[in-house]
């Protein structure tokens, strides 16, 4: 029997409406460092999809394994090190491509529940673009990011270009992807690009916290909210504040808005309803 490639975990905690959970998915390929190759990105994207239509889950935590401690000769830790480079030897355009073009960096960036990127280790090239393509990245002390595809005559292909010049600003995009050069987490920090970093002890609890915050809100809200903020990316300025404008008024004719605004009048918490 093969082994999932991205383990699927479902994590019960407190959610409103009740009866929802956390997902934690977990790239499984420790002694490759979970670098992604075309099976691990086959089964993120069907993770997608089904997260996406299954109610119940109402944030979704992406993170990588950790080879096993007792091994002669134990692998660093990693959230993942990349696009397989192995899958690239002797490749043309032609080969590449179509891989490219349906690729689990844009499903997951795609996604309209709230992701969080738990790092742990290596996030390079396309471990950093996947943690990118999450909305919000924890790591712990022990990170280190990085875009190296220039050492390998490549740029960044799942997003980083973009998506880290989005989230950095330009100057540093460009020193980071011109110099392949690895930063660590207290930079990365710094830079803004993880929001927040913990003790490797601590992460997971931080992280399940953090969603678990996330799932006490209206899921139907939270997904507007997703929308609203990720349509400033694309818009100029008077049409992103006209965009929001319109979710915003849309809102009061939901029933979690009345719910809402009730529950703080009557000072009670609210009970959502999820639409
Ligand atoms: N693709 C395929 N295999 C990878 C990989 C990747 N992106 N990153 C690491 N691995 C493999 C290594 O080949 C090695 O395999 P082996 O044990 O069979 O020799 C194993 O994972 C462990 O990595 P190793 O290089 O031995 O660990 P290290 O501690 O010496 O170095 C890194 C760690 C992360 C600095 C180094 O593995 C690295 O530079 N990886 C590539 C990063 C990269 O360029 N990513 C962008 C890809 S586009």
């Amino acid at each position: 029997m093969t082994e999932d490639l991205v383990n699927v975990e479902r994590i019960d905690v407190s959610t409103n409406p009740a009866g929802g959970c956390v997902e934690i998915w977990t790239l499984n390929r420790p002694d490759r460092l979970n670098a992604l190759n075309r099976a691990t990105h086959k089964e993120l994207i069907q993770a997608c999809d089904k997260a996406e239509s299954d109610d119940s889950v109402r944030v979704i935590v992406i993170t990588g394994a950790r080879s096993a401690q007792e091994d002669e000769r134990p692998k660093p830790k990693a959230f993942a090190a990349g696009a397989d480079i192995s899958e690239f030897s002797g490749q043309g355009s032609d080969d590449v491509r179509p891989f490219f073009e349906n690729n689990a960096w844009e499903k997951v960036w795609n996604l309209t529940k709230p992701t969080i990127a738990m790092i742990d280790g290596y996030a390079l090239g396309g471990g950093t673009e996947l943690a990118l393509s999450c909305d919000i990245r924890i790591a712990s002390e022990d990170s280190n990011f990085g875009q190296p595809e220039i050492n390998l005559g490549l740029i960044p292909g799942g997003g980083g270009t973009q998506r880290l010049t989005n989230l950095v600003g330009y100057g540093i995009s460009m020193e980071m992807i011109l110099t392949g050069e690895m930063i660590p987490a207290s930079r990365a920090l710094e830079i803004g690009l993880v929001n927040s970093v913990y003790p490797p002890t601590e992460l997971r609890e931080e992280v399940i916290a953090l969603a678990s915050r996330i799932a006490q809100k209206s899921p139907y809200t939270v997904k507007v909210a997703k929308r609203t903020i990720r349509s400033s990316l694309d818009l100029p300025l008077t049409q992103g504040i006209l965009a929001e404008r319109s979710e915003f008024v849309a809102l009061f004719d939901t029933e979690d808005s009345s719910i809402g605004v009730e529950a703080f009048l009557s000072k009670k918490k609210p009970k959502w309803k999820g639409r």
